[in-house]
């Protein structure tokens, strides 16, 4: 019989000689952990299509903050759900600066002054359709829309946001957000854009969390085609042009190429977001006894960086950085 001089098992001999071999080291600073909050005190509730993931008031969401930050984590990503009372077409709650989204960002940066406080750009959560912007004739209108969105930026940055995250799909609204910010002095304020964002069915257990599934239609007049590559490098390289310091895919798992393609087109940090149906799939085949937890949790965050992911926003990140660290 004959054989290679080079055989590939060589470098999966022992536990030592593939951890020297490795390619793809994942680290808790990888992960962006996104964070639900609610009105009230002292209340914690799990949500029911995310097993294991809860919506916090202000005041319990600030240990788990701090646990966050402790676990070497290094960015929150926040998203606040609205009483339906609070919400309307225009998402003028978006813009309160006493609103929950703005209290919760300046408790957190006083309780955690060093953590990246991230926040969520898009009128869903306030919006009385459920729609990303405003709706007109059934229309989500575009230009309303990002006038709105400047404003809600300026005011989380006045909160002390480090970054704001607009996840709405909407024309021209990286540059005109970055315009309003330097208008208002936040220079230093980031962008991380959700710049290829597909229109998921992925999406279903946040707007669960949130209450803010779009009360008609769907969202496929602003959010991506699934089918789409070009269209995604566009979007990303506009992103970049428009003055983006972080540019996002999501979902992660189904668009790795998305990713990759990303990565090598731009020279700006690519984030990916493993969205809540990647999180809650795993959940649940693991709860059936079907799949292992933890290896399925920590295969899927590698091929994720793998892909290309420098961010990782995950609802795995203080589990996946529990056993990183252990
Ligand atoms: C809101 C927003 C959504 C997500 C992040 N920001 C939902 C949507 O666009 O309908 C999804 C995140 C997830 O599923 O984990 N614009």
């Amino acid at each position: 019989m004959q054989f290679p001089y080079t055989r590939g098992r060589r470098l999966r001999y022992t536990d030592a000689i593939r951890s020297m071999a490795t390619e793809t080291i994942l680290t808790p600073n990888d992960f962006i952990a996104p964070l639900f909050i609610m009105d009230g005190t002292n209340g914690k509730e799990e949500i029911p299509s995310m097993p294991g993931y809860y919506r916090f008031t202000l005041d319990l969401l600030i240990d788990e903050v701090r646990e966050i930050y402790s676990l070497g984590i290094k960015s929150v990503l926040l998203f606040v759900k609205v009483a339906d009372d609070k919400k309307d077409n225009e998402g003028t709650e978006a813009l309160n600066s006493g609103g929950l989204m703005q209290r919760s960002i300046r408790a957190i940066k006083e309780a955690v002054p060093e953590i990246c406080v991230m926040t969520d750009i898009a009128l869903d959560p306030f919006s009385s359709y459920g729609h990303d912007g405003i709706v007109k004739d059934g229309q989500i209108v575009n230009d309303e829309t990002v006038d709105v969105l400047m404003k809600m930026s300026v005011s989380h940055a006045e909160a002390g946001a480090d970054f704001v995250a607009p996840s709405d799909m909407m024309d021209g609204r990286i540059l005109n957000i970055r315009e309003a910010l330097e208008d208002g002095g936040y220079i230093n304020t980031g962008i991380m854009a959700y710049s290829a964002k597909y229109a998921s069915c992925f999406y279903g257990p946040f707007r669960d969390a949130l209450d803010s599934a779009p009360g008609f239609g769907d969202k496929k007049t602003y959010q991506m085609n699934p089918a789409n590559k070009d269209e995604a490098l566009k979007e990303i390289m506009l992103d970049v042009d428009e003055g983006a310091d972080i540019v996002m895919v999501k979902p992660a798992v189904a668009y790795l190429d998305i990713i990759k393609l990303a990565k090598e087109n731009v020279l700006v940090p690519v984030s990916a977001y493993h969205v809540s149906g990647e999180y809650s799939m795993i959940k649940a085949a693991a709860q059936k006894g079907w799949l292992d937890e933890e290896s399925t949790m920590m295969e899927t965050l590698t091929g994720i960086k793998r892909a290309g992911a420098d961010l990782i926003a995950t609802y795995f990140a203080k589990d996946a950085s529990k056993l990183l660290n252990k």
